[in-house]
């Protein structure tokens, strides 16, 4: 059985104020689920000593070394980190990462002990020209590395166009790619049934259920609906109860 996942991504959001909001995340009843924060890295410290797994956003693909204003894969799990984003969409665009440093960045994860959380996912031209599942295989074939198991990998299918826009897929189209997800991993990895794929792009309470309820999709990543715990715990509530 693979456990549900609840990540909230704060992105650029969030100071030491905005604490309060995590410990009461933290401190919602959740016994069934695993919840996961991924705050702006300036917190996870802060963050640590709640009861609830901290991820980082992004990490370096190296250990150390020359890279102004980067953050390894080791100082995210030693500021707390048990897991962290890699390949976001907002990194791919305003940062330019491809395929392969998203690899390399899941192996630095891997290698640290943290779960990498990889994010894939059309935008809507790709969509449009229905070129969806064929995007979705050649992420995954480069985002994902061999050192990828259940155990150390999530997957988040985000669709770039459904990212803070208010705009989500259909229940089907969800079901399509999540279902296409697991067939891609099965050719794979032995463990392919129990990795965890989540989706992501403008999830809320209101549509919590209903995306819940769709076969292989083991949870949610959630960007503006997780800043708060009024809007957060109710999609905790959902993933406990689907
Ligand atoms: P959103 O962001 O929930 O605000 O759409 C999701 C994400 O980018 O992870």
């Amino acid at each position: 059985m693979r456990r549900k996942l609840a990540a909230g991504n704060w992105k650029m959001n969030g100071t030491r104020q905005a604490t309060a909001q995590a410990r009461d995340i933290a401190n919602h009843p959740a016994p069934d689920i695993d919840v996961l924060l991924c705050p702006p890295a300036t917190l996870l410290a802060a963050f640590a000593d709640l009861p609830i797994n901290t991820g980082g956003q992004d990490c370096h693909m190296m250990t150390s070394g020359a890279h102004t204003g980067d953050l390894s894969a080791d100082m995210l799990a030693d500021a707390g980190a048990a897991y962290t984003l890699t390949g976001h969409s907002e990194r791919r665009t305003d940062h330019a990462e491809t395929d392969t440093i998203v690899n390399a960045k899941s192996v630095a994860a891997h290698n640290a002990g943290l779960i990498a959380v990889i994010c894939i996912g059309e935008t809507l031209a790709q969509r449009e020209a229905n070129e969806t599942l064929a995007v979705i295989d050649s992420q995954l074939a480069g985002s994902v590395p061999d050192t990828a198991t259940a155990a150390n990998t999530v997957i988040a299918y985000e669709p770039v166009w459904a990212i803070g826009t208010g705009k989500v897929p259909t229940l089907d189209q969800i079901g399509e790619v999540h279902s296409h997800i697991r067939a891609h991993l099965a050719k794979r990895f032995d463990d392919a049934d129990g990795f965890r794929i989540l989706y992501g792009g403008s999830v809320k309470a209101s549509n919590a259920n209903d995306i819940f309820a769709i076969d292989n999709v083991d949870g949610a990543l959630v960007g503006g609906a997780s800043l708060t715990a009024a809007d957060f715990t109710p999609i905790m509530d959902a993933l406990g109860a689907s």
